[in-house]
C-alpha cells in the first residue's frame, strides 16, 4: 500500500536511553528506523515494557532522541529551535489513553477542545463556540455539549471530546497510544470505528499503539512489532497471519491459541525478557526464542526486507 504513497514522518536510527539512579543508561529505543506514509495507519505493538510509549513521545517530540533523526515532510524535527519547533507540533497530535486526566474540570468543553486552536491564535473568542460545535459533531457528539464541564461524563464521551481537541489543529499525524484500552470493549468498538472513519474521511495518517494484535490488525495497513526496543518486523496488518519473526509467531499464538493434541494450548514463550539496562549482544530476543542458535548471541540481526512490505530482524529469515 504504501509504496505509491508520500512519506510523511521518517525515523532513522532514533535510541532513546535514559539515565537511572545507579548511574547506569535504560534503552527504551534501540535504533530504531520506521516511516509513516499518508493516509496510512501504522499499528505498533508489543509486550509492556518493549517501547512503544517512548517511541511516540520522540515522534511528539517530548524529548529528544539520543542518537537518530526523526524528520517530518523532509524537515528534521529534531534540529527544530524555538518558534519553529512550536509550529511543527500542531501536524502531529496525539489522543491519549485518558485524556480526562489532562481536562481542567472548571473549564467548559468547548474551552477544552478550542484550547490548541487559541494557544496557536487561529480563532477568536467569539468563534470559540462555533468551532467547538463543529468539532462535536465531527466525534459524532451533541453540540450542546459544548456548554458542558467534563464532571458526569462517560469515559467514551471523554475519549470523544479528546479526538475532538487533538483534530481541532487539523493535524496530518493522528498518535493514539491505548485510546481505548481503558474503555469497556463495547465503547472501544465505536471509538475505534470513528478513528478509522475520520482517519478515512481526513487521509490522516495514524499511529495506533496497543497491546491487542488482533485489535490492531484489523484497522492498520501496516503492523510495527517491537521486542526490547528494537523493531523486529514489519508487515501488512493484513498479513499478519504469515508473520515470520519468532516472537511474532508467539504473539499471534497468544491471541489465537493453536490447539494441539487435544486441549494442549501453545502458549507464550518460556525466558526472561532481558533488562533494558543491560541488552544482551547480539538478538534482543535470544532468551526466548526457541529457534535460536550461536550466530544469535554474537550478532545482532538487522532489520531487512523480505518482500515489498515486509522487513524482519533475524539471521535465519530470507
Ligand atoms: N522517563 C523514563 N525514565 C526512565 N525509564 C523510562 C522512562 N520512560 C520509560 N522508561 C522505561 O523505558 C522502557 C520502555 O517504556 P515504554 O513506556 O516506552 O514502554 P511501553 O511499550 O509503552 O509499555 P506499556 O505497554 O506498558 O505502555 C521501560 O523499561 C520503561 O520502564
Ligand atoms: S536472530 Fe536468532 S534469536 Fe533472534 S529471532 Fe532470529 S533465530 Fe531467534
Ligand atoms: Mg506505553
Amino acid at each position: 500500500m504504501s509504496a505509491e504513497k508520500e512519506k510523511i514522518l521518517e525515523i532513522a536510527h532514533a535510541s532513546k536511553q535514559f539515565p537511572v539512579s545507579d548511574g547506569r543508561m535504560l534503552t527504551a529505543c534501540d535504533d530504531v528506523s520506521l516511516s509513516l506514509y499518508q493516509g496510512e495507519t501504522l499499528g505498533i505493538v508489543g509486550e509492556s515494557g518493549c517501547g512503544k510509549s517512548t517511541l511516540v513521545k520522540l515522534i511528539m517530540q517530548l524529548y529528544p532522541p539520543t542518537s537518530g533523526v526523526i524528520c517530518y515532510r523532509g524537515e528534521e524535527l529534531t534540529r527544530l529551535k524555538g518558534e519553529r519547533r512550536r509550529q511543527s507540533r500542531r501536524h502531529i497530535q496525539m489522543v491519549f489513553q485518558d485524556p480526562s486526566q489532562a481536562f481542567n474540570p472548571k473549564m467548559k468543553i468547548k474551552d477544552i477542545i478550542c484550547e490548541p486552536l487559541h494557544n496557536f491564535n487561529l480563532i477568536k473568542k467569539s468563534e470559540t463556540g462555533k468551532k467547538a460545535g463543529e468539532l462535536l459533531k465531527r466525534v459524532e457528539l451533541p453540540e450542546e455539549f459544548a456548554e458542558r464541564y467534563p464532571g458526569n461524563m462517560s469515559g467514551g464521551q471523554r475519549q470523544r471530546i479528546g479526538i475532538a481537541r487533538a483534530l481541532a489543529l487539523m493535524p496530518e499525524i493522528l498518535v493514539c497510544d491505548e485510546a481505548t484500552s481503558a474503555l469497556d470493549v463495547s465503547v472501544q468498538k465505536k471509538i475505534m470505528e470513528l478513528l478509522v472513519k475520520i482517519q478515512q474521511e481526513k487521509k490522516l495518517s495514524m499511529v495506533f499503539i496497543c497491546h491487542d494484535l488482533a485489535l490492531v490488525s484489523q484497522i492498520s495497513h501496516r503492523i510495527a512489532v517491537m521486542y526490547l526496543g528494537n523493531i523486529v518486523e514489519v508487515l501488512e496488518g493484513s498479513a499478519l497471519k504469515e508473520a515470520k519473526h519468532p516472537y511474532t509467531k508467539a504473539l499471534l499464538r497468544a491471541v489465537f491459541p493453536v490447539r494441539t493434541k487435544g486441549s494442549a494450548v501453545i502458549g507464550l514463550l518460556e525466558g526472561e525478557v532481558p533488562s533494558p539496562l543491560e541488552l544482551p549482544k547480539g538478538c534482543p530476543f535470544q532468551t526466548r526464542c526457541p529457534e535460536c542458535r550461536e550466530l544469535c548471541r554474537q550478532e545482532k540481526p538487522v532489520l531487512k526486507e523480505i518482500t515489498g512490505e515486509h522487513s524482519a530482524a533475524c539471521h535465519f529469515i530470507s
